[in-house]
């Protein structure tokens, strides 16, 4: 936890980073925010699988049975969505934010050796309680051009227009953003990513950060903990 690591793996310049949290938890806002503020590449699988099933081809509706039902693609099709990714020179040189990757023991061995003889600098994970994430899901609207999701918060009324906030783009509701869904990836997270996350922590590389607060005051709480096993990595000035 937070209070206790002690940081076992290199604090490498540039950062590598994985996020970790339960379905709504907030790893695709807070990825979205450090990866502008740092100028690191945010590497989402799950919008990496949606980018696949919105192309229609025929990996696109292999991988659409199992993200649609809310239960974990195989890994080897995951593993060969993120691969190529991973191996950009872009993020060989600038580092990653990985948002959704690892989600278990086995997934975390194979990024190791992925990025061999590269080193992981920590594990950022958002603790959410079930019964907040699950509200947060259930009122997610997704812009359609720019992908930013906080409108029920921020706009009902832009809702109610089916209006993005940020650009003017059409809303969606996500395809597995249904109760059904939701409720096999909580299952899903509980069995595999949870034992992960102790391990982590086992390791001594798990910052824990309260993510039941604004998405200012994660950022903020994210940054100070990046700070503390990565101090190389260039960081804003926080407030
Ligand atoms: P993925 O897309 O990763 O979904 P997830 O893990 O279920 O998490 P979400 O994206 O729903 O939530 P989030 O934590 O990103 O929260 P967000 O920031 O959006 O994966 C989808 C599927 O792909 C999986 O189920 C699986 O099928 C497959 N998959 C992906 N990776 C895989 C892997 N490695 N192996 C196998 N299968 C894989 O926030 C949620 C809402 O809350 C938003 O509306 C947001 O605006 C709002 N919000 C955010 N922060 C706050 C805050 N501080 N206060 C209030 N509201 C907030
Ligand atoms: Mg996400």
């Amino acid at each position: 936890m937070t209070d206790t690591v002690t940081a076992t793996w290199s604090a490498p310049t540039p950062l590598r980073a994985i996020l970790l949290g339960r379905p709504g938890s907030g790893k695709g806002t807070q990825g979205a925010r450090l990866s502008e503020m740092l100028g690191i590449p945010h590497l989402s699988t799950g919008d990496l699988l949606r980018q696949e099933i919105e192309s229609g081809n025929a990996l696109g509706r292999d991988l659409e049975r199992y993200v649609a039902r809310g239960r974990l693609v195989p890994d080897r099709l995951v593993l060969e969505v993120i691969q190529e990714h991973l191996d950009a020179i872009e993020v060989r040189e600038l580092g990653f934010l990985l948002d959704g990757f690892p989600r278990s023991v086995t997934q975390l061995i194979a990024l190791e050796r992925m990025i061999a003889p590269q080193r992981l600098s920590c594990a950022l994970e958002l603790l959410l309680p079930e019964r907040e994430a699950g509200h947060r899901l259930l009122t997610r609207f997704v812009c359609t051009t720019c992908g930013s999701s906080p409108h029920m918060r921020q706009g009902p009324a832009l809702v109610a227009q089916n209006t993005c906030m940020r650009c003017g783009g059409e809303l969606r509701r996500r395809l597995d953003d249904d109760v059904t869904s939701i409720r096999q990836r909580f299952t899903e997270f509980e069995r595999l990513t949870k034992p992960l996350v102790e391990w982590l922590d086992r390791r001594g590389v798990l910052l824990t950060v309260d993510a039941a607060r604004t998405p200012d005051e994660v950022t903020t709480a994210l940054l100070t903990s990046i700070e503390r096993v990565a101090p190389g990595v260039m960081l804003p000035q926080l407030s």
